[in-house]
């Protein structure tokens, strides 16, 4: 296959790029951390992209990269030597990888919530003779992982004495307030989940522990939680991209990714059908928008197919393209295996979603 020279060149379902649009996003987040004390940590999950995360680093305000598995940390580990593997790393192969990434000089940290994590990664740190970096992750109102603020100083306190490891600071992510939207409410809710995360952070202090890092907060509250005195980093991804449900809050990050779809049928005056469904696009916060049609709207995804509801008189034919936004983009963008890179119609290039999928180690 020869590689596709515009838009129309691109075989469907497939991932497009809005390459200005994302450009503006990491700016805009850029232009948002360079005052105050709080730096970003852009969160590598929602696109999983290293061409992505390289222009987000080069932007600036930045700490490092977040992940939220080992093999996502193994793709940006030769270019990010600042990573923060925002989630449980449980398994003697995976803490081996993690200490495998330290070795080749990464500044690499992990969260930990239980006595067993911290044991695992402890071991395998020591045993390659490098160090880990351990926080703390604390619950801060979503029924997640975490330890209650209250048990953290304890935790804290087990991983300071374990070898292999050295206590980095404390984590706790408002998953539950991100995308609230109405700005009041998503504003005291993250105060209040802030608020437990800086409580652990006072009682591991006032037991004469370390805690340099702070970190917390997404999309929906980096500039919220990016501001208040204490958090001394932000770890939201989705901005670079944007999404359905990100786009009816109040923040102004453009959409710059779509799933392409062509119509395959046109079974009558008010439906058409795509061939974008949804193995090419999830629907778990929804479904997604259609962009451009006018009165066109998801009737439902199934496999492969996107049934789409037109008003009669619509002029959509068969062969024509359809941009889905949606609802989601991490898991969206982990159905793919490129994504195609647009100047205007023009396709500038594919980039390899590098790190999409389960695949083990990938390096
Ligand atoms: C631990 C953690 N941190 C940060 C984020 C930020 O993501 P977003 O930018 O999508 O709000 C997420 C998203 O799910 C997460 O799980």
């Amino acid at each position: 296959m020869t590689a596709p020279h515009t838009v129309a060149d691109i075989p469907t379902p497939a991932l497009i790029l809005d390459v200005a649009a994302m450009q503006a996003n990491i700016e805009r987040m850029a232009e948002f951390f360079r005052e105050g004390a709080c730096k970003l940590r852009p969160h590598f999950k929602a696109h999983k992209t290293p061409e992505i995360a390289r222009r987000q680093l080069a932007a600036g305000s930045c700490t490092g990269l977040t992940c939220a598995t080992v093999a996502e940390a193994e793709a940006v580990a030769d270019f990010c030597d600042d990573i923060l593997i925002a989630n449980e790393v449980i398994g003697a192969d995976k803490t081996a990888r993690v200490a495998t990434i330290a070795s080749r000089g990464v500044d690499i940290k992990i969260a930990v919530d239980s006595h067993e994590g911290l044991a695992m990664a402890g071991e395998a740190a020591a045993t390659a003779g490098v160090e880990v970096g351990v926080l703390v992750d604390v619950n801060v109102g979503m029924p997640r992982c975490g330890v209650q603020p209250d048990a953290a100083a304890e935790l804290a306190s087990r991983v300071a004495e374990t070898p292999g490891v050295r206590l980095r600071g404390l984590m706790g992510y408002e998953g539950h307030a991100v995308g609230i939207p109405e700005r009041e409410k998503r504003e005291q809710v993250t105060r209040d989940a802030v608020d437990r995360l800086l409580s652990a952070v006072s009682a591991v202090r006032d037991a004469g522990l370390p805690c340099e890092i702070v970190s917390a907060g997404g999309t929906g509250s980096y500039d919220i939680t990016g501001r208040i005195r204490g958090v001394t980093e932000v770890q939201a991804g989705s901005y670079t991209l944007m999404d359905g449900a990100y786009e009816k809050l109040d923040i102004s990050f453009r959409q710059a990714f779509w799933v392409l779809g062509t119509v395959i049928s046109r079974p009558a005056p008010g439906l058409c059908v795509t061939d974008s469904g949804h193995k090419a696009c999830t629907e778990d916060h929804g479904n997604p928008d259609v962009d451009g049609v006018e009165g066109a709207s998801i009737l439902f995804l199934s496999d492969e197919h996107a049934s789409i509801t037109l008003p009669p008189e619509s002029a959509i034919a068969v062969g024509d393209r359809i941009r889905l936004v949606p609802s989601h983009t991490d898991p969206t963008i982990n159905l793919h295996d490129v994504i195609y890179v647009l100047e205007g119609d023009r396709v500038t290039d594919v980039w390899p979603i590098a790190a999409r999928g389960y695949a083990e180690q990938r390096r």
